[in-house]
């Protein structure tokens, strides 16, 4: 089964055709596109820039997917064709997977509308995605599905969304608890706006944070030992800011240092509770996904401090990907008419 997948929630127009193999989720094809340098400039996304983008790049993204995933292969020659993808989609593709929520409102129609109208033209049924599960379903690419084993606890942390679940089977989750205000990639972008780093602004922290040598510099985990699964990162960037605001001047080696202490009391909130859940649920795994779980540091301390097997997906699925949706397609395959279909930028957990 070949599944064509499309995700536009944000400023990233991506398509990728999918399969399942006895290996796992195998990725034909992921194109995408992105609108970030444009956002970049402002330091923050603006909602109808990245919806116009969208617009522009939906269709070559897609013919482009097509055509790198099987046409191509068919026919031994690299094609961008449209009438190549067509024939592709109406032999080869056996249904498409869509995001339909949460995100930008006008980036969710530009994906949900043209997955609906190829799925009128070429008879294909459709299945629903939610941005939020696919990133963790992004740990089942290129991995056997028989090595995840259920109940996992899935810890999302993306630049709109910080959430625990406990998955006791495809499509039996419960939510946990989430983000009372903002959500931990945000947190990383808003403080490296105060320090004029580059948006977004995680792996630049990252980066600075490797080298400090002597960390004396401490903020506090929000939230820390509060005994549920909820997360508070709004008052964090209030401390870093009235922090910055006394220092006469931030140099270079004191910037670093407000790096280290920013992502440190990020991450060992982020753990400790991930734990806490994983305890509590008796879970056999853990499993992350979404853009902060790039973070090599939070990678290397939730490992070392878990007793049970912690996933993270490839790092170019971390962030916004269609191979993902298509990934939670393949393993959840509830599929509905086009005729049903709507965006829905609040989409939470049911
Ligand atoms: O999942 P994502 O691509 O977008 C949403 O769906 O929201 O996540 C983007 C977020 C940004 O906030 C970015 O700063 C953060 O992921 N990020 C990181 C790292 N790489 C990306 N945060 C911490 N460390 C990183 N290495
Ligand atoms: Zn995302």
């Amino acid at each position: 089964m070949h599944i064509l997948a499309i995700e536009s929630s944000c400023d990233e127009t991506s398509a990728a055709i999918v399969k399942k193999t006895s290996h796992g989720i195998d990725v034909l094809s992921t194109v995408t596109a992105t609108s970030l340098s444009l956002h970049a400039a402002t330091g923050g996304i603006i909602p109808e820039s990245a919806a116009r983008m969208q617009v522009k790049y939906i269709m070559p993204v897609i013919i482009e997917a097509l055509n790198e995933g099987i046409g191509n292969r068919k026919q031994g020659k690299e094609i961008t064709s449209w009438k190549t993808a067509r024939e592709v989609l109406k032999n080869d593709i056996d249904a498409i997977a869509v995001t339909y929520g949460p995100g930008l409102i006008g980036s969710l129609l530009v994906g949900v509308e043209t997955a609906k109208t190829l799925s009128y033209i070429f008879k294909k049924p459709l299945i629903p995605v939610n941005h939020l599960l696919a990133h963790i379903y992004a740990n089942y690419i290129n991995r056997k599905e028989s090595e995840i084993k259920f109940p996992y606890i899935g810890l999302i942390v993306s630049g709109g969304h910080t959430d625990l679940l406990l998955f006791k089977n495809h499509g039996d989750y419960k939510w946990l608890g989430g983000t009372r205000d903002d959500a931990a990639g945000e947190a990383f972008d808003k403080i490296g706006r105060l320090l004029n780093l580059t948006y977004p602004a995680g792996p630049e922290i990252e980066q600075r944070a490797s080298l400090v040598n002597n960390p004396d510099l401490k903020f506090k985990s929000p939230l820390m030992g509060s005994h549920d699964f909820d997360f508070s990162f709004s008052g964090l960037k209030t401390e870093v800011s009235r922090f910055v605001q006394k220092q006469e001047v931030v140099d270079t080696n004191l910037k670093n240092k407000i790096c280290h202490a920013t992502q440190k009391a990020i991450i060992d909130v982020l753990v400790g509770k991930t734990l806490e859940a994983s305890t509590k649920y008796n879970a056999t795994m853990i499993l992350v996904g979404g853009g902060v779980s790039a973070n090599g540091k939070l990678r290397d301390q939730l490992s070392s401090a878990s007793s049970i097997p912690v996933l993270f997906p490839d790092a170019k699925y971390t962030t916004d990907n269609a191979a993902m949706i298509g990934a939670y397609g393949l393993l959840n395959q509830q599929t509905t008419s086009w005729e049903l279909l709507s965006a829905n930028p609040e989409l939470y957990f049911a």
